[in-house]
């Protein structure tokens, strides 16, 4: 591998991130409700090697060895979230004090050894009581989501000061209820619209009520966002490019700078603004603190409105060499994603709030994981996330995902992310090169 010579300023923070369901285990404990993936990954089919997250990495029990490696990897922060079934059982009402209990000590654990703790409210795992009574296309879930914000920012909010409402709406929407890949699985445009709004609207109506909760509190959302290019210049591919980026970056981002929805889109414009009331539109424009940005590729965008063989050859092609998801390893995307998103919606500041790649580990012989590819892939990225802040854009840190192998979504334990490896048998973690090399690179940069 080339060395590459790149720097940050002081103060950027380097962090490494997770979430709930594909950590924690503990999935019926201390009187934790169901959710939306206990009951979707326990039916059959929907996970491909049939595996769920009842145990998953065990951080509920391991939360303290957990802690203990992110502090001897030197993290500065730690991006987590909460398991909205664990503090509120059925959704509202009774809050359960043992799961709230369990990010008290989490979070204490962090502070002890100085890392700063950013909370996700929203990673996917919705109490399957609100699915019974409609899930996120109902209205009522953003009542319930601001009760959940309210109780979780009272606890936490005198040690917790960052705070990431939602973790990626566009996935939450549209595989969860569009292409039924995720939880809950349905497949319905109708859904998926309404979903949309209503997880917008919940996120700009906590957010006054996290400013109240939490003194000196710095608020955000995060998005995933790909630099989308047609895979020919032909006007369809152009169109369908035009489309996707319309669904994946500008239907989630307009709306928070107060434009509204976009109109060059893939779905029925009168049907997402049919859920649209007096007031929301203003309420999703809350003024944030932070944009979280995940990126991990890009987006080559090919017409299917046409035949194939009648559109113009395909010239942008995908480079040889992808991660174990498949995905086309296209680091420069993370700088023109934040120079795009910077020069078009002006965030006050900005954070990679995920950023990884999955390769398929092994334990070698001397019981070590050498994965080199994971190491050139955040060699390759972080080059581009020092670019974006030499740029002048102000971006305040970099999270990698993940901290440590864990159940990735409806490919289960197959995908494995972390810089930590797990053995799901045992739940015993060993760090790999990646790890090593993190843990060097950003003491170097924050010596620099
Ligand atoms: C993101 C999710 C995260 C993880 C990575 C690989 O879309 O936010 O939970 O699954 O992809």
């Amino acid at each position: 591998m080339t060395p590459r010579a790149y720097t940050f300023p002081p103060g950027f923070l380097f962090g490494a991130a997770t979430s709930s369901y594909q950590i924690e285990g503990a999935w019926n404990e201390d009187g934790k409700g169901e959710s939306i993936w206990d009951r979707f990954a326990h039916t059959p089919g929907t996970i491909e090697d049939g595996s769920t997250g009842d145990i998953a990495c065990d951080h509920v029990h391991r939360y303290r060895e957990d802690v203990a490696l992110m502090s001897d990897l030197g993290l500065d922060a730690y991006r987590f979230s909460i398991s909205w079934p664990r503090v509120l059982r059925s959704g509202t009402g009774v809050v359960n004090d043992a799961g709230l209990a369990f990010y008290d000590r989490l979070v204490d654990a962090l502070l002890e050894k100085g890392i700063r703790p950013f909370a996700t409210l929203y990673h996917w795992d919705l109490p399957q009581a609100l699915q019974d009574r409609g899930g996120w296309p109902a209205r009522g879930t953003v009542d319930a989501f601001c009760e959940f914000a309210d109780v979780v920012s009272r606890r936490l909010g005198d040690r917790v000061k960052d705070w990431i409402t939602l973790n990626e709406p566009f996935v939450s929407a549209v595989i969860g209820h569009w292409e039924g890949r995720h939880a809950p699985g349905h497949s319905d445009e109708r859904e998926a619209l309404a979903a949309t709004h209503h997880l917008l609207l919940a996120h700009g109506r906590s957010v006054p009520i996290l400013r109240a909760n939490v003194p000196g509190g710095r608020i955000g959302i995060t998005n995933v966002h790909q630099p989308t290019h047609p895979a020919s210049p032909s006007e369809h591919d152009r169109l369908a490019a035009a489309e996707f980026e319309g669904l994946l970056n500008r239907t989630f981002l307009d709306p928070l700078v107060g434009r509204g929805y976009p109109d060059v889109v893939p779905y029925d414009c009168g049907l997402l603004e049919s859920f649209v009331r007096s007031g929301d539109l203003q309420a999703i424009a809350a003024p944030l603190d932070f944009l979280g940005v995940n990126y991990y590729t890009r987006r080559i965008a090919r017409s299917t409105a046409i035949d194939e063989a009648e559109n113009a050859s395909r010239t942008v092609h995908e480079r040889p060499g992808p991660t174990a998801m498949g995905w086309e390893v296209y680091p420069e995307g993370l700088f023109e994603t934040l120079d795009w998103i910077h020069a078009n919606y002006h965030f006050p500041e900005y954070y990679i709030t995920e950023n990884g790649a999955a390769y398929p580990d092994e334990v070698g012989a001397d019981g070590r994981i050498q994965d080199d590819e994971r190491i050139a892939y955040y060699d390759l990225h972080l080059e581009h996330v020092a670019r974006v802040v030499e740029a002048g854009i102000p971006l305040r840190g970099y999270f990698a995902w993940s901290l440590m192998d864990n159940f990735e979504w409806s490919y289960g334990y197959a995908k494995r992310f972390g810089l930590v490896y797990v053995d799901f048998q045992t739940g015993t973690r060993i760090p790999k090169a990646s790890y090593d090399w993190y843990k060097l690179k950003s003491a170097e940069w924050r010596g620099a």
